[in-house]
């Protein structure tokens, strides 16, 4: 990728220790305080627990899906990651440095680590044409000389599939797939080494679904980079990424090779998600049974209970905690489907 080896780039300026995961969450909860349902003119709040002590870890030039029903903390644990949420409670780090550290430091962070949004049409300044919008983090992070700046753009909009001319647009005049596009260019325009994706090609039809799947691949393999993607999409989760991080209810419940867990899930809610998911020639498979219950009121014991096939008399007495299963995966599971050699 010669756009990445520009000898005009701004040097980064902060060292970091070459070992350290480029993420690390340490017992991460995260604790909103809202008013409760019903509770009339009453001010009073209580602590909903989006995310309950989280463990992760994300090494360098890695691709790893988070995965899990609405509402299980997906884009939380994000914007824990962006820096952009205190944890409040464990330790959120990168490249062993607080998050909120490293993010307030300034500007290796925000070049660093690069963020395409779920909405991205939203994300895109309607009154700017495509060329400015990507032009702005050139600038901001003075990645090239001005005089450079057009090329670079045009060697953007080429590497995300997009012709040169589609500089002179406005987002309003894009289809969804072409703006999703933009917003790959804008976000790679920093030179980063972390793409952080919040269901960056959910809601676009399958071809193209298909293709922005096939640049981001080859992208993260191109540059080394180190991919973070929320999905709901099993599927999109096992073409993209090597790791996958399945979530229910503010918990990472099991963690490990996608295609391990994929085709040997250990824990019954991975199981369910697996069999939930819809394949060709085959009829539409039963949605997983049961309301996902309010993290307002988390039954007692597993809080998968109410819903697990599997579930045995001690699932509603003892919370079962994310330990390690076996050589590469973790699973939290008092009873897990699997043996750990699986
Ligand atoms: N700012 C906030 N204030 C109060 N509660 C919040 C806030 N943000 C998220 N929550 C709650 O935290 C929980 C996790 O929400 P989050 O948006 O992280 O889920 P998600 O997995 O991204 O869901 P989706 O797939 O629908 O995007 C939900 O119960 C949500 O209502
Ligand atoms: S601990 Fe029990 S209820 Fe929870 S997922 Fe495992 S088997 Fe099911
Ligand atoms: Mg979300």
């Amino acid at each position: 990728m010669s756009f990445l080896m520009s000898s005009a780039s701004a040097p980064r300026t902060e060292k970091v220790p070459a070992t350290a995961p480029v993420f690390e969450l340490i017992e991460v909860e995260k604790v909103f305080q809202v008013r409760p349902p019903n509770s009339g003119l009453s001010r009073k709040t209580v602590g909903l627990r989006a995310l309950d002590g989280v463990r992760l870890r994300v090494d360098t030039g890695t691709s790893i899906a988070l995965v899990g029903e609405s509402g299980s903390g997906k884009s939380t644990l994000l914007r824990v990651l962006l820096g952009l949420d205190a944890p409040t409670g464990g330790r959120a780090l990168y490249h062993g440095a607080p998050i909120r550290e490293a993010r307030a430091k300034g500007r290796d962070f925000a070049r660093d680590v690069a963020m395409v949004y779920q909405d991205a049409r939203g994300s895109l300044d309607p009154r700017m044409t495509v060329e400015a919008l990507i032009a702005e983090p050139l600038r901001h992070f003075n990645i090239v000389q001005k005089d450079q700046i057009k090329a670079r753009v045009a060697e953007l909009l080429d590497r995300v599939g997009l012709p040169t001319d589609a500089g002179r647009r406005y987002a309003a005049g894009l289809s969804g797939g072409q703006v999703r596009r933009v917003a790959i260019a804008r976000a790679l325009a920093s030179e980063p080494s972390v793409l952080v994706a919040d269901e960056a090609v959910s809601g676009l039809d399958v071809s193209t679904q298909a293709q922005l799947l096939t640049l981001l691949r080859g992208l993260q393999r191109d540059m080394n980079l180190t991919l973070v993607f929320i999905t709901h999409d099993l599927g999109v989760a096992s073409y993209l990424c090597d790791e996958i991080a399945i979530m229910y209810l503010g918990r990472i419940v099991e963690t490990g090779p996608t295609d391990v867990v994929l085709n040997a899930p250990a824990h019954p809610y991975s199981a369910a998600l697996r069999a939930a998911a819809p394949r060709f020639f085959e009829p539409m498979p039963e949605p997983l049974s049961g309301e996902i219950p309010s993290p307002l009121d988390l039954p007692p014991g597993c809080r998968f209970s109410t819903r697990c096939p599997a579930a045995q008399p001690d699932c509603g007495e003892r919370d079962p905690q994310l330990g390690r299963f076996g050589a590469h995966r973790a699973v939290a599971c008092l009873h897990p489907l699997t043996n750990p050699q699986a």
